[in-house]
């Protein structure tokens, strides 16, 4: 198999594509052949090393954490997939920019019927970061006024759509680039954070669910009802500022979750939810990774890998 590898920590100049032998199914783990590879934030958080005391890795790895393809091969006991199923999931902290992987079947699911393998592999950690800080940890009701920072990116572009089919009336941040993908997502207000402050425009909100971090994170605060909920897998939010304004502050590591991916994917067969990718060749995954390290994103990158 090929698979991009990082050595050292540090930037995206310093992977490699080599030749490896196939990593093999164990007990419970199925051997995926990969059309595609999302590119998440993480990918570059893990490569740099800023993560390496949470989340120590043996060099070298290679980055990615999740997939679509093809099952190739099952491992013991496997009866949940069978070989040539097209499977989805976000299967690990590394390992998904290679041609080749492996994952526990608990994190997988079938890939959903109307999407191609390369929209499905750029769905699962985005869909499921979204779907659980609105579904689990804030819990939206129908009705309840929810505000999306960085709502244009990869998770804020689930998120909207998720709020939306809560029955939640959705608040957005985006440059102006990106409004018109926004309304078009379901947004119901859009606001140009370049322009104008978020405060201006919103007041009394039961969720904000933070994108982006720092100071906007902090003056969320202001913009949210008493017993509001302040959701975030960005950092973890002040809880001094919390107690002042009578909040809940919440920070999260997504879950991956084959079941709740399973129901993601029914909804994308219904039509509720669409996926914007961008795709680059697996070669190009350096490329891919300077453009989601500007941070100023459509939808979800991803990697061709049969490219
Ligand atoms: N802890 C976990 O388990 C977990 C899981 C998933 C994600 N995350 C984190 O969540 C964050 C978002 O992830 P992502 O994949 O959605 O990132 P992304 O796809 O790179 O999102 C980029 C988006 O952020 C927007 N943006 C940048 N600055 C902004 C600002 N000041 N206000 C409003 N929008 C702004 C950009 O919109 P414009 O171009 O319009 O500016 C762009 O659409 C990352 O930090 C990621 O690491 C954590």
């Amino acid at each position: 198999m090929k698979a991009l590898r990082a050595y050292e920590y540090g930037g995206p100049e310093g992977l490699r594509l080599e030749d490896l032998a196939d990593p093999v199914a164990g007990a419970g783990e199925v051997l995926i052949d990969v059309t595609a590879a999302g590119v998440n934030p993480i990918d570059w958080k893990v490569l740099s090393g800023a993560m390496k005391a949470f989340i120590p890795l043996p060099l070298p790895f290679t980055p990615g954490i999740e997939v679509a393809g093809t099952v190739a091969a099952l491992g013991e006991g496997v009866t949940a997939f069978a070989v040539g199923d097209e499977v989805f999931g976000f299967i690990n902290i590394v390992g998904g920019y290679a041609t080749r992987a492996v994952a526990q079947v608990s994190k997988l699911a079938l890939k959903p019927r109307t999407l191609t393998a390369l929209q499905a592999g750029a769905v699962p950690a985005t869909a499921l970061t979204a779907w659980q800080a609105l579904t689990e940890h804030a819990a939206v009701q129908p009705r309840q006024k929810v505000l999306i920072h960085g709502a244009a990116g990869g998770v804020g572009s689930m998120a909207v759509q998720i709020a939306k089919y809560l029955g939640a009336e959705v608040y957005a941040t985006a440059s102006a680039q990106n409004h018109a993908y926004l309304k078009a997502l379901g947004a119901d207000h859009i606001i140009d954070y370049t322009r104008e402050a978020f405060e201006a425009r919103v007041a009394n909100v039961d969720v904000v669910l933070d994108l982006v971090g720092g100071e906007t994170q902090n003056r969320s605060f202001a913009v949210l009802k008493k017993h509001g909920v302040l959701v975030s897998p960005v950092s973890q939010p002040s809880i001094s500022l919390a107690n002042d304004h009578g909040v809940t502050p919440v920070n999260f590591a997504t879950r991956s979750d084959g079941r709740q991916l399973s129901r993601i994917a029914e909804l994308f067969d219904k039509g509720r939810f669409s996926v914007t990718v961008q795709v680059y060749p697996l070669s190009e995954a350096k490329r891919a990774i300077e453009r989601s390290l500007g941070r100023h994103l459509q939808g979800r990158l991803v990697l061709d890998t049969t490219a």
